[in-house]
Parts: C-alpha cells; sequence; structure tokens
C-alpha cells in the first residue's frame, strides 16, 4: 500500500516537473472568420450538403477559438472572408511559412482554388515582412505539411495521398532551405497531414499511426521516439487538429482521450467547442495558420 501510494507520488512528482519544462513561445497566426461558412459541396468525407450547418454557432465557436489564441498571448491576424467560398475559414490550407519565406498553396479541388489568391494577397501586401514563393505543384498549404525548428536544425514533414501532389514536398524543400520528409497518408478519413500529426513543440510530434503507410510509421518512429501516439478515437475526434505553443495545446473538446495523454506528457490541454466546423471536415488547425516570420523580427 506504502509502496503504491509513493509510486503515485512519485509519477505525479514527474509529471509536474515536466510540466515546467514545458515552455510556451509566442506566435502570430492568421485565421479568417466562417462567416460564409456552409457545406454545399463535399470534398473530403466528413462533409455532408444534407446536414444543416448553423453559420452563426460556428462564427460564435470560431469567436472563442481566436479570443483564446489572443488570451494565451498570441498574435492574431484576420484575413476577411469572402463570398461564395465557405471553406475560407480553414485559414492553414492557404500558405506553409517558414522564416519569413511563404510557399503559396495551389488547391486539389476547383471550389477552394480561389482561395489561394487571397492568401497570396495578404504576403504580397506586406513585402517587408514576407517573401511569396508561387507554387508550381498542387498543395494545401500547412494542410499537408508541419514545422519542427528545433528537430533535426529545422526539419519540414509533408503529407500527400489526398490533396498534397509529392512534386510540392520538394518545391516546398526548395523554396524554405529545410529537408522535407515525405509522409503517406492512407485512410481517407485523415485526408490532410494536420488531422493526423501535429507539432506539439519545436521538436516533438503527436500523431495517430493508422493514418499513415506502414513505410511512413517507421519513418515517425525512427525520427520521434518520444512522440504521443493517438489512438483512432483521438483522431476522429479531429484532437491531432491541434494548435500548440510549446505548452498551451488549443484542441477539440470532442478529444478527451488525447488531451489526458497530453496532461501526462507535461502539455496544458485548452479545450474548444468546434461541432460547426467539423461538419467542414476541420477543427482547431485547420483555422489557424501559423505565420513564421524572419528569424531576424524574432
Ligand atoms: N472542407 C475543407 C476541405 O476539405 C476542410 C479543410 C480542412 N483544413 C485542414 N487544414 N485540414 O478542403
Amino acid at each position: 500500500m506504502f509502496e503504491a501510494v509513493s509510486g503515485l507520488g512519485a509519477y505525479l512528482l514527474l509529471v509536474i516537473v515536466i510540466a515546467q519544462y514545458r515552455k510556451p513561445r509566442t506566435r502570430t497566426y492568421l485565421v479568417c472568420p466562417p462567416e460564409h461558412f456552409v457545406v454545399h459541396y463535399a470534398i473530403n468525407p466528413w462533409m455532408d450538403t444534407s446536414t444543416p450547418v448553423d453559420t452563426d454557432l460556428a462564427v460564435k465557436q470560431w469567436e472563442i477559438l481566436r479570443e483564446t489564441l489572443v488570451r494565451l498571448g498570441h498574435t492574431v491576424h484576420v484575413l476577411p472572408p469572402q463570398r461564395h467560398l465557405p471553406d475560407m475559414v480553414f485559414a492553414a490550407n492557404g500558405a506553409f511559412c517558414v522564416d519569413g519565406v511563404a510557399y503559396g498553396a495551389r488547391f486539389r479541388y476547383p471550389e477552394r482554388m480561389p482561395e489561394a489568391a487571397a492568401h497570396r494577397e495578404w504576403y504580397l501586401a506586406r513585402p517587408d515582412h514576407w517573401r511569396f514563393v508561387e507554387p508550381s505543384y498542387v498543395n494545401e498549404g500547412e494542410g499537408d505539411f508541419a514545422y519542427l525548428p528545433d528537430a533535426y536544425g529545422g526539419l519540414i514533414l509533408a503529407g500527400h495521398g489526398f490533396r498534397t501532389e509529392p512534386a510540392a514536398h520538394s518545391e516546398a524543400q526548395k523554396a524554405l532551405g529545410r529537408p522535407a520528409v515525405s509522409l503517406h497518408l492512407v485512410d481517407p478519413r485523415f485526408y490532410h497531414l494536420d488531422v493526423a500529426l501535429a507539432a506539439l513543440d519545436d521538436e516533438n510530434v503527436a500523431y495517430h499511426p493508422g493514418a499513415f503507410s506502414a513505410a511512413s510509421q517507421r519513418v515517425l518512429r525512427q525520427l520521434f521516439p518520444d512522440a504521443v501516439l493517438a489512438d483512432e478515437a483521438d483522431a476522429l475526434a479531429f484532437g491531432l487538429n491541434l494548435v500548440s505553443d510549446g505548452r498551451h495545446v488549443v484542441l477539440n473538446a470532442d478529444a478527451t482521450g488525447l488531451a489526458g495523454k497530453l496532461s501526462a506528457a507535461g502539455y496544458q490541454p485548452v479545450p474548444v467547442e468546434l461541432s460547426e466546423l467539423k461538419k467542414g471536415g476541420g477543427s482547431v488547425k485547420c483555422c489557424v495558420a501559423e505565420l513564421r516570420p524572419p528569424l531576424s523580427s524574432v
């Protein structure tokens, strides 16, 4: 009995020590309000045009997400939404930025193609901060790209299988000057990398192995032996579609299992309700593009 209690005590102490070690880093984000969000076409298995969407509720839930990011101390820029572009709320798809370079998106489906220009204009309007690189290959921005500045000196993780073309991975590597590791997504429910894997801090990730091919699972195990592993229920609750500042992990409120695993690993889960946007096949991360400004301006 005494041994069991002291074992538990040692475990709790360890969790507290790790939690102190998780340091948040202030971020800059770009978001777009879901004022025109509806589900009038279906381009992923989550979208069902016969399910009604409450756009006002989507806006309210999104506003809480925006406020949460601000309350955590981050800078949040807002991209004006456009009528007839209902998926524009998923701002993460518009580009992929590393150290002041914005590698633009090129969407797979015609319904979303015009969104790329809205993002391009945003970067081009700020030439002192951003160098914009026009892509030649289909890629959906941070939907399929993640960046870990302290892993192996700066590592890009790049998904393919449903949206982004593998050729875009080498194009991103060239544009951003960081190695890009290609990961093959095999489950259509996890059609973007950012619903299957997330950066938790500058060097570690959480992911759901079942979303990846056997070879990509092997690659992930080799690169990230300390990763937080998410099960299918976590992934289906959009738990991995999270935004972390290295300590606070903003994630879908339904992902209670993953929240527990993150707490045990010393992170602080910050749950948010995003039920309406789930009908579009997205959650927290899809709504939030991280703007990584030039290192000199940090
Ligand atoms: N309806 C959108 C699509 O299928 C959802 C995009 C979600 N975004 C993301 N970063 N995973 O394209």
